[in-house]
C-alpha cells in the first residue's frame, strides 16, 4: 500500500469527519445543541406558530447591530424600557418565552443568548421544512448590552418599502446582502401571520400597482377590512394564502395544487414564490421584488427549483446568522432579557 503523508491522512481524516457529519444531517455532536433542538421541537409541537416567529428572530436580531441577543433585552441603563422590543417594526415578534427556556437548560454551557436566538432558528427552519433546510452554525457570538427601539426602526425594513429602499436596506452597513439573497430571505413569508396593520395599505391603495390580486383583496376585505383599524382592532391572517381555510382559498380563487404548490400548511418552501407572482400576496414589499428584472428573474427560478431555494435559503440564514456583534461592550448574559450587571 502507498505510503500517505502526514498532510494527506490529516486530510482524509477532515472529510471522513465532514461525511459523517453531514450524512447524519448534523454538524456537530453537541449536547449544547441537542438541548436546543429539544426545546424548540416541543414548543413547535405545543405552538405550530412559534417557528415561524423563532425563523424572524433570527431576522431581527441580527439585522440591528449584528447578532448580539439585544432583540431580549426588556430594559438597559440607557434606553430603559424603551428597547428593540418596543420597536413598531417589531410588531408581533415573538418567541421570547422559549429563548428564556432554552436559556434555562443551557445556563452551566456558557452559550450566549446570541447564539441561542441562531440555534433556535435555525432548528425552526429545518423543522418546518421537513429537515431539508440545514446549515451549520458555529457558536461563540456574545451578547450586547445595548438594545434600542428608535435603531430598530431605523435599521428594519418595513412592509411598505419599494424596490430600491429594499435592496439599500440589504447592502448597507455591516449588512452585505445582495439582490439575490434579498428574493431568498423573503421566502421566509411562507411560514407565519401578519397582522391588519402591515398589508391594509395594499387593501386601500388606490392603484392597481399596489394593490393584492382581486380577489385575494375580496376575500381579505370580508375577514379583516381595514376599516377594523380605526376600531383599535389589528388582527392578524396566515402571510400565506395556503394556510388559509378552503372557504377562504376558495374565495380567493386560490388552488394549490392547480399552481402546483404544496397543500400541507406551516411548511417552509418555496410556494412564496408561487404565490408573489400571482400577486397573492400580503405584504408590498413582497410584491415590489417584480419590478426589479434580477429580483423578478430569481422569484421564477425558485418558484421552479425547490430543491435549489431549500439551499440558497440555507446559506443565506447562515450568512445572516453570522453578522457580528457591533457593539464594544459584550458579555455572555445570565438572564436574557437583562444586562449582567441588572442581573
Ligand atoms: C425583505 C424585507 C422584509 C420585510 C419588509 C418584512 C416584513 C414583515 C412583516 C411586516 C411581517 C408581519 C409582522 C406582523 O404584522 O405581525 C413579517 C413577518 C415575518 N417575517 Fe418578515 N420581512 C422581511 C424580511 C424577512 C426575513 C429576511 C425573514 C427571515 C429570514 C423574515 C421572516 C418573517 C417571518 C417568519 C414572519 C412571520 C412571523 C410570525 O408569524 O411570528 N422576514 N415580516
Amino acid at each position: 500500500m502507498a505510503k500517505l503523508s502526514g498532510t494527506a491522512i490529516i486530510v482524509l481524516v477532515m472529510f471522513a469527519f465532514l461525511a459523517e457529519q453531514s450524512v447524519a444531517g448534523r454538524y456537530y455532536d453537541d449536547k449544547v445543541e441537542d438541548k436546543v433542538r429539544k426545546e424548540v421541537k416541543n414548543a413547535i409541537e405545543k405552538n405550530p406558530g412559534i417557528g415561524a416567529a423563532l425563523v424572524r428572530l433570527v431576522f431581527h436580531d441580527c439585522w440591528v447591530n449584528g447578532c448580539d441577543g439585544s432583540v431580549l433585552l426588556d430594559k438597559t441603563p440607557t434606553d430603559g424600557l424603551n428597547t428593540e422590543k418596543k420597536a413598531v417594526n417589531n410588531i408581533g415578534l415573538d418567541g421570547f418565552g422559549v429563548i428564556d427556556d432554552i436559556k434555562d437548560k443551557v445556563k452551566n454551557d456558557n452559550v450566549s443568548c446570541a447564539d441561542i436566538i441562531v440555534l433556535a432558528g435555525r432548528d425552526a427552519a429545518s423543522i418546518l421544512s421537513g429537515g431539508k433546510i440545514t446549515y451549520p452554525i458555529t457558536r461563540g457570538r456574545l451578547d450586547g448590552v445595548g438594545s434600542s427601539a428608535a435603531e430598530a426602526d431605523r435599521a428594519l425594513p418595513t412592509s411598505d418599502f419599494d424596490f430600491d429602499q429594499l435592496k439599500t436596506n440589504f447592502d448597507s452597513g455591516f449588512r452585505k446582502f445582495t439582490v439575490e439573497e434579498l428574493v431568498v430571505l423573503s421566502g421566509a413569508h411562507s411560514i407565519g401571520v401578519a397582522h391588519l396593520s402591515s398589508y391594509a395599505d395594499r387593501l386601500t391603495a388606490a392603484t392597481p400597482d399596489f394593490q393584492i390580486d382581486s380577489s385575494y383583496r375580496a376575500a381579505l376585505n370580508a375577514t379583516t377590512p381595514p376599516a377594523l383599524l380605526k376600531q383599535g382592532q389589528d388582527p392578524t391572517v396566515p402571510n400565506n394564502v395556503r394556510d388559509e381555510t378552503q372557504a377562504f382559498q376558495q374565495k380567493a380563487e386560490y388552488d394549490p395544487v392547480a399552481m402546483g404548490v404544496n397543500p400541507t400548511k406551516g411548511v417552509l418552501d418555496n410556494s412564496y414564490y408561487h404565490n408573489t407572482l400571482e400577486n397573492k400576496v400580503l405584504f408590498k414589499s413582497d410584491w415590489v421584488l417584480r419590478t426589479d428584472g434580477e429580483a423578478a428573474g430569481k422569484l421564477v427560478e425558485y418558484r421552479d427549483k425547490p430543491e435549489e431555494w431549500n439551499k440558497d435559503f440555507a446559506a443565506a440564514m447562515a450568512k445572516l446568522s453570522s453578522l457580528p456583534a457591533q457593539g464594544k461592550n459584550l458579555e455572555v448574559r445570565k438572564n436574557c432579557r437583562v444586562i449582567n450587571n441588572q442581573y
